[in-house]
């Protein structure tokens, strides 16, 4: 039987990452928590309520997450936290990220700081929030204090959190808050975000030397249903370049283009130290000439894939390959920053994750400078719309004890992270149907 050991470097970051929202519990004081409140928003009409009580015990995953052997963890965070009113900083939220920040370097776990994960504090939303005149000075003006304060604990930062995706659930789709269904008004959103992003980019380098500033961006494929088919092909093509490239256009390259608008971004130019790339899915895409408000495009999956639990995609590992080889020409630092699937049973997620490190694998062996993967995530957390129907976790969450189960996905990681390597007996314990695809011959 043919046997290889895929290797990674040996200061290569394993990771899990979170968000503020997702995990601390009582975040009253932000726009997902009222929008939580109101009925037909959160699937089963489920809240955040607790979450996985970050707040007061986050230590107990941190724990779980050192004795997996992981040497970084992506946490937030929460705005509505910090700044309580406008200018009204509450420095106990800043000494308790602080005390969270101290814990984790303890336990030998690099921190990076996510800056805005989806949620903004509800004094912002009453005024428009990223629709606001001075939204990119409010942002910055926040984003200081915490820089000021956590600095001493960390020099990497995530600015924004998937602007593509709060733009999209919140001001096209409509299944986020404030739940709109204005392209418009969401590229005026997004452009609003990328700008903040680089005004905190610069920001930040002000405040600090040695900070490593990025952004994490989600990166979906959109495929043609029939490859050949012009049509098909340039469906595929608006959708790419409205959810993936228009972001890396503005803060790479320094240009808007469209749809979400067109003419320089000299101001956002290059305003990236590394790339974050939160890899999931892909669609299949078909032209139609009816569905005005979704581009004229219909999404499907492709008939053989396999699909993922409530239906939050296909399993595409190639899509990480092709996403990394694609972010290379940047020829910066890469960190994954998020990737993972929703599975209460763990009957697919030891096979996603070998895959999905094998991709990785892949594009490091053709140099794509991929410096660490942060799976999504630890334990079970709050999925925005979904609520609590999509478990996510390589913990399972039992909410109302808060007990953590670790499921076999949880030793399959801690293995993989120990090792720095893939090896073909965690093949064969894990996902033994993976031999012929990962080790043909
Ligand atoms: C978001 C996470 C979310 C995950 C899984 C990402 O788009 O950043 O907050 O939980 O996807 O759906």
């Amino acid at each position: 039987m043919p046997n290889a050991t895929f290797h990674f470097p040996p200061d290569f970051l394993w990771g899990v990452a979170t968000a503020p929202h997702q995990v601390e519990g009582n975040n009253t004081n932000n726009q997902w928590w009222a929008w939580e409140q109101q009925e037909g928003r959160i699937a089963e009409g489920h809240t955040s309520g607790l979450a996985c009580d970050w707040w007061e015990h986050a230590e107990v995953d941190f724990d779980q997450a050192a004795a997996m052997g992981l040497n970084a963890l992506r946490l937030g965070v929460e705005w509505s936290r910090v700044e309580v009113a406008p200018g009204q900083i509450d420095t106990a939220a800043l000494d308790r990220y602080c005390e969270m920040l101290q814990g984790l370097r303890e336990r030998g776990i690099e921190p990076m700081v996510t800056l805005h994960h989806f949620s903004d504090p509800l004094w912002l939303t009453e005024q428009g929030g990223w629709l606001h005149p001075n939204v990119v000075a409010l942002f910055t003006r926040y984003v200081e204090q915490v820089v000021r304060a956590l600095g001493e604990f960390t020099t990497l930062w995530c600015t924004i959190n998937e602007p593509n995706v709060y733009t999209y659930g919140g001001y096209i789709g409509g299944m986020f808050p404030p739940g709109q269904n204005d392209s418009r008004v969401g590229f005026a959103v997004l452009r609003n975000m990328l700008r903040a992003h680089a005004a905190a980019y610069n920001r930040i380098h002000r405040l600090q030397e040695d900070a490593r500033v990025g952004l994490a961006h989600n990166m979906r494929f959109f495929d043609p249903v029939r490859p050949r088919h012009p049509l098909d092909w340039l469906a595929a093509w608006v959708r790419d370049l409205g959810f993936n490239q228009t972001t890396i256009k503005a803060v790479w390259d320094g240009w808007w283009v469209p749809p979400v608008a067109l003419g320089p971004a000299f101001p956002l130019r290059r305003t990236l130290d590394w790339f974050g790339l939160n890899y999931y899915t892909r669609d299949l895409v078909q032209f139609d000439h009816q569905a005005k408000g979704d581009f004229f495009a219909q999404s499907s999956h492709d008939p053989e894939a396999e699909i993922l639990d409530g239906d939050y995609g296909e399993l595409y590992p190639k899509g990480m390959f092709r996403a990394l080889k694609q972010l290379a020409r940047m020829n910066i630092p890469i960190y994954v920053t998020e990737n993972g699937i929703p599975d209460s049973d763990d009957d697919q997620r030891p096979r996603a994750l070998l895959l999905h490190v094998h991709q990785m694998w892949r594009a490091l062996q053709d140099n794509v400078p991929v410096k660490g993967y942060y799976h999504w995530t630890l334990t079970d957390n709050f999925e925005w719309a979904e609520g609590w129907t999509l478990p996510f976790g390589l913990i399972e969450l039992d909410l109302e004890t808060q007990q953590r189960t670790l499921r076999p996905s949880a030793d399959l990681y801690a293995a993989i992270a120990k090792g720095d390597a893939l090896t073909p007996e965690l093949l064969d314990a894990y996902a033994p149907e993976l031999r012929d695809v990962i080790l043909p011959g």
